[in-house]
């Protein structure tokens, strides 16, 4: 691993399930941020706490590529970031009371009614997160929005799963990006510790399992293959869209860019269609390193399908 890359964590780098002592090389207490934006508040936790193991996670890929470039700079080596959405990463990275503090520095607040649902400190996660916390374990919510605030307060009263201490935020807390913006136009800031009392009953398993993935064989030419249109797959658990294709610079390779959503778990994954002396291979690519999950192998089954639609025949399904 080049040290630019110990910084940024890949789902197809990760041996499943997932061990952050693994991840990290280092048995140390687990601490996530969600949305860390441009990642100034993760740096400087990582360095007053260079006994902790610091996960970033952010579904903002601009954010990610800027966090990763102040880490890489900052030579901090217990500090990662990943790209994904939150209650993935507390479900799937964070073992049973492994996590010792989760940071939520000004969530969207997603304002409209009808937009309640995008909200993630709601029920669900709350108790998610209530299984995940080690012993003494704690959110710590800092916001500029009242409702938002309330709103989590109350979710998290409701599970009465959590001791909610409401109080003056941290310094360090209002350093983050956003925080400047509304100390600037002299708006409120709130914060609350969410401490562990109680586990939730239901048992919030993770799900990713790495499948085996081999490839799929046609028989049949890639020449004069037709248009290609966007498509869409449903399988149960997901959804696959084979969103464009490409020829490779060979001319003779197509490469099929997929878009895999598997409830909180968003892939884009590269399949390719290759020829060979024994039939055209059908196959996932390691570009981006992503997880090979029952959508990823819907993928490329989408992807034969998509060329057999087209007359290439199918000779053997290894996937
Ligand atoms: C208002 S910004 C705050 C950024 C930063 N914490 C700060 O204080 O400057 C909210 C951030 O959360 C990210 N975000 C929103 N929902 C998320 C989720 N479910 N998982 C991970 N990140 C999320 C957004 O992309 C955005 O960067």
């Amino acid at each position: 691993m080049n040290t630019a890359d110990r910084h940024l964590l890949r789902l197809g780098e990760i041996d499943w399930p997932a061990d952050p002592a693994a991840i990290f090389g280092r048995s140390a207490p687990l601490v996530v941020e969600v949305g860390f934006g441009n990642g100034q508040f993760l740096e400087e936790m990582a360095r007053l706490h260079p006994e902790w193991n610091l996960l970033g996670v952010e579904i903002a890929p601009a954010s990610v590529t800027r966090a990763w470039r102040r880490l890489h700079a900052s030579h901090l080596p217990h500090v990662k970031v990943m790209r994904g959405q939150a209650s993935f990463v507390v479900r799937e990275l964070c073992p049973p009371r492994g996590l010792h503090r989760l940071f939520v520095n000004f969530p969207d607040p997603w304002p409209k009614e009808k937009h309640e649902e995008r909200r993630l400190l709601r029920e669900p996660f709350l108790r998610l997160l209530s299984t995940r916390l080690a012993e003494g374990g704690a959110l710590l919510l800092t916001s500029d929005h009242p409702e938002y605030f309330r709103f989590s307060v109350e979710q998290a009263r409701a599970t009465g799963l959590f001791r909610i201490t409401e109080g003056e935020p941290p310094a360090e807390m209002l350093r983050t990006k956003y925080a400047q913006r509304w100390l600037g136009l002299r708006k409120s800031i709130f914060h609350a510790e969410f401490r562990k009392l109680a586990e939730d009953a239901g048992p919030h398993p993770p799900w990713v399992e790495v499948e085996d993935m081999q490839h799929i064989r046609l028989k049949g030419s890639l020449d004069g293959i037709g248009d290609f249109e966007k498509s869409l797959h449903r399988f149960e658990g997901g959804q696959v869209v084979l969103k464009n294709s490409y020829r490779g610079l060979d001319g003779k390779v197509l490469i099929f860019l997929c878009i895999v959503d598997e409830g909180d778990l968003r892939q884009e994954v590269l399949v390719e269609a290759r020829p060979s002396a024994s039939g055209i291979f059908v196959a996932l690519m390691g570009f981006g390193a992503p997880v090979v999950t029952r959508g990823v192998k819907e993928a490329v089954r989408a992807a034969a399908g998509w060329l057999r639609q087209q007359g290439l025949e199918l000779i053997e399904e290894a996937v």
